[in-house]
């Protein structure tokens, strides 16, 4: 297959463009979008583009002939979305719907990442049935994406994600987060009362190839299976990796001084996924093992690399 990722510089897209071209005996050839990172690979075509800019998208489906596109390019910082409305709206909201219908009309399939803060986290344990309330820009921008993704293309496939990874900056999620921190012997915050189900970004990448193979399509949730605090996520990471998990005060989120408003409770039901798939995503544990065996391959450095250009 023919695969484009967009976002193919950033902590999902950059993970997923990598699977996806080293899937064995898969065959695929892989386009990856970046925007202002540089990027040197063999593993996969890097394209230069601003996707924002007039005849873009246009141009990038003209010139790549994709059979799947994985739409991964966003305004993913929750409090860059606050700083920068219109920006986020443009990112998150116009662009996936724009792409949605040329990838529509040129007979490609679309897989368009969302987000599990679509949800307010008042309750947890939501569905694809449950119905969104978004908090702040972020969110709702989104969740606008979505909407526009399903209306322009109904055959899209929709994931909701929450995930961790390395990436090429070594500051895109809270995996590195606490590994980084740890490591140099920083104290940090865990938050007590904020839960999610995090995937890894590597783990992602079958699941979306398999949605693709089964010719699926509408929303689903992809993340783990298990969820856990984020205080419990920097601990249980800490143990893996040998590093000091008293480093992490376990704490509310309210004192941890953030900007933007978050749901306190993102844990999302898989069901569907299962149902569809005939198997369960991965659990944490099995995440964070994945996660430990990448670094003890060199892959963080082998990203830091792609960005240097060596
Ligand atoms: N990270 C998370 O924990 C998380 C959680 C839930 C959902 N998600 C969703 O997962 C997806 C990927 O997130 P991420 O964390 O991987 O994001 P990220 O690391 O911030 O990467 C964003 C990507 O978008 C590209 N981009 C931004 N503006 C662009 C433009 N105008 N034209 C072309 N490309 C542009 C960036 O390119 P350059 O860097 O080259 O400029 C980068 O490759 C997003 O849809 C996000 O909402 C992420």
């Amino acid at each position: 297959m023919r695969i484009l990722v967009t976002g193919a510089s950033g902590l999902l897209g950059l993970n997923l463009a990598l699977s996806a071209a080293s899937v064995s005996g898969g065959g695929h050839l892989v386009f990856g979008t970046v925007k202002e990172h540089v990027l040197k690979t063999d593993a996969f075509q890097a394209i230069r583009t601003d996707l924002l800019s007039p005849g873009a998208v246009e141009r990038l489906l003209d010139q790549t002939q994709p059979d799947w596109v994985i739409h991964c390019a966003a305004m993913a910082n929750v409090d860059a979305c606050e700083a920068e409305p219109e920006q986020a709206r443009q990112l998150n909201s116009e662009l996936p719907a724009r792409l949605a219908t040329c990838v529509a009309r040129g007979g490609a399939r679309l897989v368009h990442i969302s987000t599990d803060a679509v949800f307010d986290g008042q309750r947890g344990g939501y569905s694809e049935e449950d119905a969104p309330n978004p908090l702040g820009i972020y969110a709702r921008t989104k969740l606008e994406g979505e909407r526009g993704v399903a209306e322009a293309n109904p055959q899209a496939i929709i994931a909701r994600v929450n995930l961790f990874g390395w990436s090429m900056s070594g500051s895109r999620s809270l995996g590195e987060f606490f590994f980084y921190n740890l490591g140099a012997r920083k104290r940090v915050l865990g938050f007590t009362d904020v839960f999610f189900c995090p995937i890894l970004a590597n783990d992602i990448a079958p699941i979306l190839l398999q949605l693709l193979e089964k010719d699926l399509s509408g929303l689903f949730h992809v993340v783990s299976r298990e969820c856990a605090s984020k205080y419990e996520f920097g601990a249980r990471l800490a143990r893996r990796f040998g590093l000091d998990e008293s480093l992490i005060t376990p704490t509310s989120v309210a004192n941890g001084g953030l900007k933007a408003a978050r749901s306190p409770n993102l844990t999302l039901r898989t069901d569907k996924l299962v149902a569809a798939l005939g198997e369960p995503p991965p659990d944490l544990s099995t995440s964070i093992e994945h996660f430990y065996t990448l670094y003890q391959q060199g892959y963080p450095q082998y990203l830091k690399k792609m960005e240097k250009g060596e």
